[in-house]
This record gives C-alpha cells, sequence and structure tokens, in this order.
C-alpha cells in the first residue's frame, strides 16, 4: 500500500497552491495544516463538500444576500462554510456563529477562519443546536443555516421550536447508507414535506455521484 503523505506535504502543497491562486481561504486552510489540522479536515475540503457550500452561496446571493442579523451555520463542523459566506463579495454578512455540538470542532473551525475572528465577524460555539432557544437570542438572527439536517433524529420537532418567520436554509440529501444519517429524505418534494415552511423562495437538488443533496431557503 502506497503511505499517505505526509502533513508536511499537504501543508506545502496548499502553499503553493494559495500563491498560485491568491484565494484567501485555500492560503487559511494552509494555515491551518501549518498548525495541525484534524484527519478529516481533508473530507471537510474535499471538491464534493466544497461543490455543495458553492451552490449555497450561489442560491443565497440570488435569494438572501443581506440577512438582517447574524447567520447562524449549525451542526458546521469546522466552519468551511463560515469561510466561504465570509468570503463572497455578494454577500453582505456581518457576523457568522458557527455551531457544532462536537467540542473539537470550534477551535479549528476559529484558526480556519482566524482573519474574521480579529474584526469580530467570525465566532464558534459548542452546542446541541436542538437544545438553543432561537427567539431568546440577542441580536436575532438574519438567517439560520443548516446543512446537516440528515444528522437529525427528529427534523419537523427541531423546526417547530423555532421562532415563526425565521429566515432559514436547510441541506439534506438521500445518503441512507451513512450510518450517521437519521433523517434522510428520497426526493425534495419529501424534504419539502419534511421541513413544512410557511414561504420557501429557493428549492433544488444537487445530484453526486453517490447521492443527491436537497436545499430550501424560506422561513419557518
Ligand atoms: C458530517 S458534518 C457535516 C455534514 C453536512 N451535510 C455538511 O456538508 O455540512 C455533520 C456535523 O453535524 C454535527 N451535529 C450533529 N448533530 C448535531 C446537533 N444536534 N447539534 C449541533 N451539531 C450537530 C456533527 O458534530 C458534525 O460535525
Amino acid at each position: 500500500m502506497t503511505p499517505e503523505p505526509p502533513v508536511e506535504a499537504f501543508h506545502d502543497l496548499l502553499k503553493g497552491m494559495a500563491a498560485l491562486s491568491g484565494n484567501r481561504i485555500v492560503g487559511d486552510i494552509a494555515r491551518l495544516y501549518g498548525k495541525g489540522a484534524p484527519p478529516d479536515l481533508s473530507i471537510a475540503c474535499n471538491h464534493k463538500q466544497i461543490a455543495s457550500k458553492q451552490w449555497l452561496v450561489e442560491a443565497l446571493a440570488e435569494t438572501l444576500p443581506r440577512p438582517d442579523g447574524p447567520v447562524w451555520v449549525l451542526g458546521a463542523w469546522y466552519g468551511v462554510l463560515g469561510a466561504l459566506l465570509l468570503d463572497d463579495d455578494r454577500l453582505d454578512i456581518g457576523q457568522v456563529v458557527s455551531l457544532d455540538i462536537d467540542p473539537t470542532c470550534a477551535p479549528v473551525a476559529e484558526t480556519l477562519n482566524h482573519r474574521h475572528v480579529a474584526t469580530g465577524r467570525f465566532r464558534a460555539v459548542t452546542a446541541d443546536m436542538t437544545e438553543l432557544d432561537f427567539a431568546a437570542l440577542s441580536p436575532a438572527p438574519g438567517l439560520v443555516v443548516n446543512t446537516s439536517c440528515e444528522h437529525l433524529d427528529d427534523v419537523p420537532g427541531w423546526l417547530a421550536s423555532l421562532p415563526a418567520g425565521l429566515p432559514l436554509l436547510l441541506q439534506s440529501n438521500d445518503y441512507y447508507r451513512e450510518p450517521d444519517h437519521r433523517s434522510c429524505v428520497p426526493s425534495l418534494d419529501a424534504f419539502r414535506e419534511q421541513a413544512g415552511l410557511a414561504e420557501i423562495c429557493f428549492a433544488g437538488a444537487r445530484p453526486t455521484k453517490n447521492y443527491t443533496r436537497f436545499m430550501l431557503i424560506g422561513r419557518r
């Protein structure tokens, strides 16, 4: 078997790609590798993950480019989506709050988004999204993003706990084979039904090799 390339090799390669492309996020990921990245950062940053987040940013730029309050990203993992949201010129987002239940995620997310932590535009929180009282948050969120709906036990129950009228962007998928997935849906229509949003301004499906990802933008 070919041995895995050492982390230093990723670091060097990414620094080169950052210099070549001038892309600030690639530079931030290179920096993170230099500081000791978790092994599954490469999964969080693979081309399929990035493509689904770019799809999200495109759809948001078309529908809700200026959320009226902080954007809460739930099940945010290592904060890659926050980095994309804060870097895109088509969006005007004052602050991203990147929330995950796994306590190892927040330090990685804050290292990745270090430029935005420094300006107060990014913070990471460790919490269970299903335990949060979104109605009590001050300032009120301008948008709540959940790209991990398939990981929840009870998507309708969680949505029912949110304040009516809250702007939402939700993603799920039909990737039933993944053991951590508990609420997959077979189609976009099934996702629409599961979410039961009062208002929908975007609904789309994006097929990939192994599964289809679904996205809804609207209000609870
Ligand atoms: C595999 S990751 C991201 C998957 C998602 N489809 C994406 O591409 O963004 C799922 C994340 O959701 C987090 N998560 C699962 N249940 C959660 C909960 N109740 N509250 C907060 N985070 C949760 C996990 O810790 C994990 O980091």
